[in-house]
């Protein structure tokens, strides 16, 4: 019984040292956390494109993630590569910094840039009864 109590500390002792014991000894449960592609743009790509994803005027050559017409130019897995490896000088390359899932979702995130309307959605109008 002592045995038993010693080994369960002990592994309580690893998987607090790894920084998941937040939630005692309990095992995870529940979804895993979600994946934000406004987040992963905000701390890998918003230094140089902006948190708008226009660009910030002083990096030279930026684009404009938001123009549709540039981007309409650019399939998903060119978008995907330049991440991957950049576009010298000075888009930098993340390599396999990403693991797949953040990848798609950083890649949709940045379709969305330009793909939200630029106007208003249409409003609904009550239509008067006859
Ligand atoms: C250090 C500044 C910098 C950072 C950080 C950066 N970019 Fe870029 N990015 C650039 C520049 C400069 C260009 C223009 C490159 C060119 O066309 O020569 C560019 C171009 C692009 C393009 C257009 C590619 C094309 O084929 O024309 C995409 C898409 C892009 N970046 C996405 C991202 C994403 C997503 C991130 C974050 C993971 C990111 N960038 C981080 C500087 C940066």
């Amino acid at each position: 019984m002592f045995a038993d109590m010693r080994q369960r500390l002990g592994l309580c002792a690893v998987v607090a040292a790894m920084g998941l014991g937040v939630t005692g000894c309990k095992e995870p449960t529940g979804p895993e956390r979600e994946i934000s592609g406004e987040r992963l743009f905000f701390q890998h790509c918003a230094r140089c494109h902006g948190i708008d994803g226009k660009g910030l005027p002083d990096v030279s050559g930026v684009r404009d993630l938001t123009s549709a017409q540039y981007m309409d130019g650019l399939t998903n897995d060119q978008v995907r590569r330049t991440i991957q490896r950049g576009k010298p000088p000075n888009m930098p390359a993340f390599g396999r910094q990403f693991a797949e899932p953040s990848l798609e979702v950083l890649v949709a995130y940045v379709r969305s840039l330009s793909s939200k309307p630029s106007e208003p959605p249409p409003q609904k109008t009550e239509q008067p009864q006859p």
